[in-house]
């Protein structure tokens, strides 16, 4: 986001409060730019870079502006839907964060009893840039299995010609290293709907547990707690594409 914007419609966007409620904010003092008080919201301001480093509402540094992304270490049992019942993702954020607009969402999803890495950002372009086929981005996985291996599953899953139960087109080629007898490294480019799962299932055995370690170039970061976030970096997105 560049140019200018009244102040009351930004913060507004980023959930501060209603435009009214933003008003009052400012009036009362609570909004600072450089350490000065803006008392009039309806001011219009420079949207630059720097902003969320020198405005502070209520003594706090102000919210990524728009255009943010954010790798999360997904937890088990939280899911990726803003309107499900249960916990999901979005309440391991700031409540705020909810308001914004434009709206943060997952890029693709990951099941309820998923962890691991999980992006999520405000910028439409960015999400289907990740998601899009066409850009072949691999998300890596590493899936603990039920039953041992039984030895095909390299050969079957390069194919490029299985077929997921339900489906009519194949699923593209896949790369998977095996770990041990009962876990495997999984490499996959498309997003299909339980894919690693469905996967193992078509070789009558049934994931465990699944956990998604890379996105392209991209690691889940070791000191990255499950439950914890933080906002990504240009080098952190340019890696998922590398
Ligand atoms: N494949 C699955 O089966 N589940 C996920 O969450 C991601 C990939």
């Amino acid at each position: 986001m560049s140019g200018s914007t009244r102040l009351d419609r930004l913060l507004a966007n980023l959930g501060y409060g209603s435009r009214n409620e933003v008003q009052e904010l400012a009036r009362r003092g609570a909004v600072r730019l450089d350490g000065a008080p803006i008392k009039d919201a309806s001011q219009r301001i420079s949207v630059t870079p720097d902003l969320s480093a020198r405005l502070t509402v209520s003594g706090e540094l102000l919210d990524p502006m728009p255009g943010m992304a954010v790798m999360l270490h997904k937890p088990l049992g939280v899911t990726c839907s803003h309107k499900e019942a249960g916990p999901l993702v979005y309440d391991l954020f700031p409540p705020r964060w909810r308001r914004r607009e434009p709206a943060l969402s997952t890029v693709g999803r990951l099941d309820k009893e998923t962890s691991g890495l999980l992006l999520l950002t405000d910028d439409g372009t960015l999400l289907h840039k990740i998601i899009s086929p066409k850009h072949h981005v691999a998300k890596h996985y590493v899936a603990t299995l039920a039953r041992p291996l039984r030895g095909d599953e390299v050969a079957l899953f390069a194919a490029g010609t299985l077929m997921l139960e339900g489906e009519t087109k194949p699923l593209a080629p896949a790369l998977m290293e095996v770990l041990s007898p009962l876990s495997a490294r999984v490499r996959v480019t498309e997003g299909r709907y339980h894919q690693v799962r469905r996967m193992f299932a078509a070789t009558g055995n049934h994931v465990e547990a699944l956990h998604r370690e890379r996105i392209g170039a991209l690691a889940l970061p070791a000191d990255l707690e499950p439950g914890t976030y933080r906002l990504m970096t240009a080098a952190d997105i340019a890696a998922i594409f590398a």
